[in-house]
C-alpha cells in the first residue's frame, strides 16, 4: 500500500463530512493549512502514519462545532489580527478568587467591560488532582471542570456570554505533564504498555543520572531533581516539576493526537486562545537542558495548523519563560515564521521593567530589548507586569556587560531589592526557590507590594504613598504602551497587596507564589476611596488612552532607548498609522527632557494621551517623578 498523503487526507476528511453544510469551507481551510500540518508532523514522526489519525480528529471536532462558533470562525478568518489591535486588553483571573465559580464570573462581566477588557484568561479550571496541584497545573481530566467551579456546560455558557460582551476567553492547556492520577498514568501504573509509552519511565537510575547532569531544577526547594520513583510502575518517572506531575512523551505520536483532540474539545466549549503551559519543556534531548528543542516548534506548527482547520477562531499563546535568545522562536523564526504561537509572554520586558525601577536606570532594558530579533508581523507579545508565578531574574550576562554591569551581581541585587532586603528598598516581596548551588533566587509578591505601596502604607506617609502609586502606574504604562496584548493581573487594578493567608493552608503553605494570588476584594473595588480607587482610575485612564492609539497595533516593534539621562526611558513606535513616542521617568526625582529626544516628532506642542494635556517640547521640559507620557503630533 502506498503511503498516505496530504491529498489522501483531503479525501478522508471529505468522506467523513460528506453531509456537512460547511464541507467546502473546511476543505478550503484544509487546503490552506494541511501543508503546514504535514511539515510539522514530518519533522518529528512518520507523517503518513499520523496524518490519518489527525484528520479523524479534524472531522469529529468540526462535527461537534456549534453554528455560533462556526460563525465566529468566519469572523476571525476575516479579522485575524483581533488580538493585535490597540483595542485589545487582557485580564487574568482565578475563577474562585475572582468570583467564586463560573456562574459568578458571568455576573461580573460588566466589571470587565467597564474596565475595557476584551480578553479574559481564566487560570486553570479543568479537574486537577486532589490535594496539592500546583495551582491547577496538575490536571487529572482535561474534559471536565473542577467541580466546585461548575460544569462544562457552565463554561460554554460563560464563553457565549463573554463573546456577546466582546471578550475572548483563554484557557490553559498543560502539555508537558499530567497529574499522576490522570487516566493515562493510572493505566500505565496498571501495566498497560500502550499508556506506559505516554511517559518517560526508567527501571533504574542509569539514564536519569546521565540526564540530570544537564537538567536544571525548576523547584529546587520543594521538588528537587527531575525524576521520581513510583512503586506502581516500578520505575523512575520523568517529573520536571512536582513529583506528582508526570512529563509526557511527545516523541510518541499518540500523545500529539490526544492533544489535538483536547484542543478541539476546548475550542468547541468556546475557548478563543489556548495558553500552552510550560511548552519549552515538551521535547527531551539527552545531553541538553531539554528546553527549547527545535522539535517543540515543529509540534506546535502541526497543532496550530490542525486548530486552524477545525477551529480557526482559536489562537495559541506560548508560555515559554526562557531567555531572550530562545523566546522569539515561539512566535516563529525561519521555516516556522508565522506558523507557531500567535502570542508569547514577554518575560524579558517584565523583568526589565522591575530592574529599571530598582536601578532608576533604563539602559539595561533598552540594550536587552534592542537585541531581540524581529517577530512575525502577524504575532504579538503578551506584555505583563505580574502574573501568578514568581519573577525569575532573567538578566542576560552579555546584556549586563554591555552596560558595564555584572550579570550575577545585578541579579542578586534585584532578588535582595524586591525581597525588601536591600537598604532603602521600597519593595516588600519574598524569595522563592532560593538555590544555594547556583545562587539563583526568584521573587514572589504582588505588583503593588513590589512597587512600594505596601511599605508606603506601613510608613503612613501620604507623599511616599503617592510616589509608590505613580511608580505602579508608570510600570503599567510601559506594559500597556509597549504594543502587543497587555495582560492585567487580577487585583492589580485595585493595588491589592501581598496576601499571607496561604501560610495556613497545608496544600499551599510550601509555595509562596500564593502570596501574590489574593482574592478579589469587591468591597474595595466598588466603594474604596483610597488606594484601590486611585489605582483603578489610573489603570482605566491607561486603557482608555491605549484604545485611541492605532500605533499600538502589535504589527510593528517598539524601539527602546534612554535619553542623555539614563533615568528617562523612551519607547518609540513608528507605525504607518502614526508615530507614538513614550517617555518614562524611572525615578522619584524630577528630570529634564530635551526636544530632540522625541524625534521623529517635531519639537513643539505635542499631545499627551494619558492626561489629555499638551506638552510643549520646543524647549527642555521637566519630567516629574515616575511620569509616563504617550506623545503624538497634534492632529
Ligand atoms: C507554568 C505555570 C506554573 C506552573 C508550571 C508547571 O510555568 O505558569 O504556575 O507551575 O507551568 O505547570
Amino acid at each position: 500500500m502506498s503511503a498516505f498523503t496530504v491529498s489522501d487526507g483531503r479525501k478522508r476528511l471529505a468522506a467523513h463530512l460528506a453531509d456537512d453544510p460547511d464541507l467546502t469551507e473546511i476543505l478550503t481551510r484544509y487546503d490552506r493549512w494541511a501543508p503546514d500540518l504535514w511539515d510539522g508532523l514530518a519533522a518529528v514522526y512518520d507523517a503518513s502514519e499520523v496524518l490519518p489519525q489527525v484528520v479523524d480528529v479534524l472531522a469529529s471536532v468540526h462535527q461537534d462545532r456549534s453554528p455560533a462558533l462556526r460563525q465566529r470562525d468566519r469572523e476571525r478568518v476575516l479579522r485575524p489580527d483581533w488580538f493585535q489591535s490597540a483595542d485589545s486588553v487582557g485580564y487574568v483571573a482565578y475563577t474562585d478568587l475572582f468570583a467564586g465559580d463560573l456562574q459568578g464570573i458571568r455576573s461580573h462581566i460588566d466589571y470587565l467591560s467597564d474596565l475595557g477588557i476584551t480578553y479574559l484568561h481564566l487560570m486553570p479550571l479543568l479537574t486537577p488532582r486532589p490535594g496539592e496541584n500546583d495551582g491547577g497545573y496538575a490536571v487529572m481530566d482535561y474534559r471536565s471542570v473542577r467541580p466546585d467551579l461548575g460544569t462544562m456546560s457552565d463554561l460554554s455558557q460563560l464563553a457565549a456570554d463573554l463573546h456577546a460582551a466582546g471578550i475572548s476567553l483563554t484557557l490553559d492547556l498543560v502539555l508537558n505533564h499530567v497529574a499522576r492520577e490522570h487516566a493515562w498514568a493510572v493505566k500505565a501504573k496498571g501495566g498497560d504498555a500502550h499508556y506506559r509509552d505516554y511517559f518517560y519511565i526508567y527501571p533504574d537510575r542509569t539514564v536519569p543520572d546521565a540526564l540530570e547532569k544537564n537538567l536544571p531544577e525548576v523547584f529546587p526547594a520543594f521538588a528537587p531533581g527531575n525524576f521520581t520513583w513510583d512503586d506502581e510502575v516500578q520505575g523512575w518517572v520523568w517529573t520536571t516539576f512536582n513529583e506528582w506531575q508526570w512529563d509526557l512523551n511527545w516523541s510518541n505520536p499518540d500523545v500529539l493526537v490526544e492533544f489535538a483532540d483536547i484542543i478541539g474539545f476546548l475550542a468547541n466549549r468556546g475557548a478563543d486562545c489556548i495558553r500552552l503551559d510550560a511548552i519549552a519543556f515538551t521535547w527531551k534531548r539527552p545531553g541538553t537542558n531539554c528546553q527549547n528543542q527545535p522539535e517543540v516548534h515543529a509540534l506546535t506548527q502541526a497543532l496550530r495548523a490542525a486548530a486552524h482547520i477545525m477551529a480557526p477562531a482559536l489562537v495559541f499563546k506560548a508560555e515559554a519563560i526562557v531567555g531572550p535568545q530562545d523566546v522569539v522562536a515561539y512566535l516563529g523564526q525561519g521555516e516556522h515564521a508565522g506558523k507557531v504561537s500567535d502570542l508569547a509572554y514577554h518575560n524579558s520586558l517584565m523583568v526589565q521593567i522591575w530592574s529599571s525601577l530598582a536601578a532608576r536606570d533604563g539602559r539595561l532594558l533598552a540594550t536587552a530589548l534592542s537585541r531581540f530579533r524581529p517577530i512575525p508581523v502577524t504575532s504579538a507579545w503578551a506584555t505583563y507586569l505580574r502574573c501568578h508565578d514568581d519573577i525569575g531574574w532573567a538578566i542576560n550576562d552579555s546584556d549586563a556587560t554591555a552596560v558595564g554591569w555584572d550579570g550575577f551581581g545585578h541579579r542578586s541585587f534585584l532578588a535582595d531589592f524586591y525581597a525588601g532586603e536591600f537598604e532603602g528598598s521600597f519593595a516588600r516581596g519574598m524569595h522563592f526557590q532560593s538555590n544555594p548551588e547556583t545562587g539563583d533566587r526568584r521573587t514572589s509578591g504582588s505588583a503593588a507590594s513590589l512597587a512600594g505601596v505596601e511599605s508606603a502604607l506601613v510608613a503612613g506617609s501620604a507623599a511616599t504613598l503617592q510616589t509608590a502609586l505613580d511608580r505602579l502606574t508608570c510600570a503599567y504604562a510601559m506594559v500597556f504602551g509597549f504594543g502587543g496584548l497587555p495582560l492585567l493581573y487580577m487585583g492589580d487594578e485595585l493595588g491589592l497587596l501581598n496576601d499571607h493567608s496561604y501560610e495556613d493552608d497545608p496544600a499551599k503553605a510550601d509555595d509562596n507564589r500564593w502570596l501574590h494570588r489574593p482574592a478579589m476584594d469587591w468591597t474595595r473595588a466598588r466603594h474604596d476611596s483610597g488606594v484601590a480607587e486611585r489605582v483603578f482610575a489610573s489603570i482605566r485612564r491607561l486603557i482608555t488612552a491605549r484604545k485611541t492609539l492605532p500605533a499600538l497595533h502589535a504589527s510593528v516593534a517598539t524601539e527602546a532607548f534612554v535619553t542623555d539621562d539614563p533615568a528617562v526611558l523612551v519607547f518609540r513606535r513608528q507605525h504607518p498609522a502614526g508615530t507614538l513616542v513614550e517617555v518614562y521617568n524611572l525615578s522619584e526625582s524630577t528630570r529634564v527632557i530635551w526636544p530632540g529626544s522625541v524625534a521623529p516628532l517635531d519639537p513643539g506642542p505635542l499631545v499627551e494621551h494619558i492626561s489629555g494635556r499638551t506638552i510643549d517640547l520646543s524647549r527642555p521640559v521637566k519630567v516629574p517623578a515616575y511620569a509616563a507620557w504617550w506623545l503624538t503630533a497634534p492632529e
